[in-house]
């Protein structure tokens, strides 16, 4: 068997680092398709189990919206719909770590799409998201929530 020198090593060690954040960034970018219907997004809760427990976030994407939009659930029924956009320069945000954070260059948002850390500025863009009666949640894509 050949031995592998220090340069080597290191550039294999590198290649699966590299393998590992390409991985993590394609799941990321995996959104769901939806329908929007008079600007309004419905989706059946119990088609959706990545929303059943408080932490759970989904990632949209429809015809009616700039970006994929993440649908996050907190304690209860609340659930907060936040643009994937970032408002310092457009680029798209991450789900990491329990935030949402900007790989262009550094800005991190919490679930709620509130500034944890600059350059930007200004909150992600949120969409009104409420349940219905029947378990059905809707987001208004209207913006403003
Ligand atoms: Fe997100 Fe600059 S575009 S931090």
């Amino acid at each position: 068997m050949k031995s592998m020198d220090r340069r080597t090593f290191v550039g294999a060690t590198a290649s699966v680092v590299v393998s590992g954040a390409v991985f993590s960034a394609c799941a990321s970018l995996a959104s769901v398709p939806v329908t929007p219907v008079n600007g309004r997004v419905q989706l059946a809760l119990s088609d959706y189990p990545a929303l059943a427990q408080p932490g759970g976030s989904l990632k949209i994407s429809t015809s009616e919206s700039a970006a994929p939009l993440f649908v996050i659930r907190h304690e209860g029924d609340e659930f907060v719909t936040v643009s994937s956009l970032c408002t310092h320069q457009g680029c798209s945000v991450r789900a990491e770590a329990g935030t949402l954070a900007c790989p262009c260059h550094g800005s991190t948002f919490d679930f709620r799409g509130v500034v944890l850390r600059g350059p930007a500025e200004r909150p992600l863009e949120r969409f009104p998201t409420r349940v219905t009666s029947n378990n059905v949640l809707e987001i208004e894509l209207g913006g403003s929530g």
